[in-house]
């Protein structure tokens, strides 16, 4: 996975500024503040133009995976909460042909400012029209058939949340939650699907049922989605592969049901010689699946990947 050419080129002409020492320092720093799961602060420049080298092709890669679960759900119109520099609203537009307009909700003034340039450098006259509102989560919010929070829940306390969810439920048809695949964003996602469940909503991706999760501690319910590195992430990073996994967790579910598929694959999918392996979540089990070259299954399990639909 990698950025559409358009965004990369901006993101590039937002960093021409900087040297490459003090985007390494905000690169630091940034990455410092999310293994501590601390709030966003994009108080710099230099910090917003490091979050667009590092950050942003990470979560726009995890958004993309998670929409594309989500096919089903064809929305109209998109309500990007947290939108950061609008990552959820290009990984929407380059997914949903059927999406008429996008209204993106940032706290951040310079933030919005940045997006906003990112977006105008947009083929898709969905993103350059798109309608930005600097202000909180906390304020009246625009209706829409789909409500995306990526990567915000963590910054936000948990009556915060329920606040908001409560607020999106009646103003919205589904919506998509996205956190980061650590032990502690597993937790917040399974929070919301109680929550979810309360409200009998339908679940639509990833958990293929409604029973109790059944993933246990120490193991927590996530997904990789590989990031293409350009040079300058790899110096940011001090990396050496070409690549990076991003690992996340998330859960989408609507007012109206959707199919869903008999189970998911919740684990590295083994390849081996004449049989492949993988974890299938179903029907509230976690099951482990060894297909073999005489199965019916066994080209598709060939062709499949840790997070996809199992049939
Ligand atoms: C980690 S960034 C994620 C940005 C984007 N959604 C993405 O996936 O790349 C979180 C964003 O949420 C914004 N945010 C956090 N709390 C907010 C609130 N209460 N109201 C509006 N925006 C908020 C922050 O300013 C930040 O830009």
């Amino acid at each position: 996975m990698r950025l559409p050419d358009s965004l990369q080129e901006a993101i590039e002409r937002e960093c021409a500024p900087f040297s490459h020492e003090a985007l390494r320092d905000a690169s630091q720093q940034l990455s410092a503040r999310y293994q501590e799961s601390a709030p966003s602060r994009f108080q710099s420049p230099a910090a917003r133009a490091a979050y667009l080298t590092v950050r942003m092709p990470a979560t726009y890669a995890a958004i993309h995976a998670v929409l594309n679960e989500c096919q089903a759900l064809s929305p109209t119109s998109l309500l990007d909460l947290g939108a950061g520099p609008g990552t959820g609203s290009w990984a929407a537009a380059a997914l949903f042909p059927t999406l008429e307009s996008i209204n993106l909700i940032e706290q951040s003034h310079p933030m919005v400012e940045v997006g906003r340039r990112l977006a105008s450098a947009s083929a898709s006259a969905l993103l350059r029209d798109a309608s930005w509102h600097c202000q909180s989560l906390q304020d009246p919010l625009p209706s829409a058939d789909l409500a995306l929070l990526s990567y915000v829940i963590a910054e936000l306390s948990s009556a915060q949340t329920i606040e908001l969810l409560e607020r999106l439920w009646s103003q919205t048809n589904a919506i998509i939650v996205i956190e980061p695949g650590t032990p502690a964003g597993h937790q917040r996602i399974l929070q919301i699907r109680d929550w979810a469940l309360a409200k009998n909503g339908h679940l639509i991706a990833p958990c293929p049922h409604c029973f109790a999760c059944p993933m246990q501690t120490p193991d927590w319910c996530h997904f990789p989605a590989r990031v293409e590195r350009t040079r300058m992430h790899k110096y940011l990073k001090s990396g050496t592969l070409g690549y990076e996994d991003e690992k996340f967790s998330y859960l989408a579910f609507g007012k109206t049901s959707v199919k869903i598929p008999f189970g998911r694959i919740v684990g590295p999918v083994k390849k081996r010689s004449g049989f492949v392996q993988f974890p299938l979540c179903t029907q509230g089990k976690l099951i482990p699946q060894s297909i073999t070259r005489s199965q019916e299954t066994y080209r598709l399990a060939r062709d499949a990947d840790w997070g996809d639909a199992w049939m």
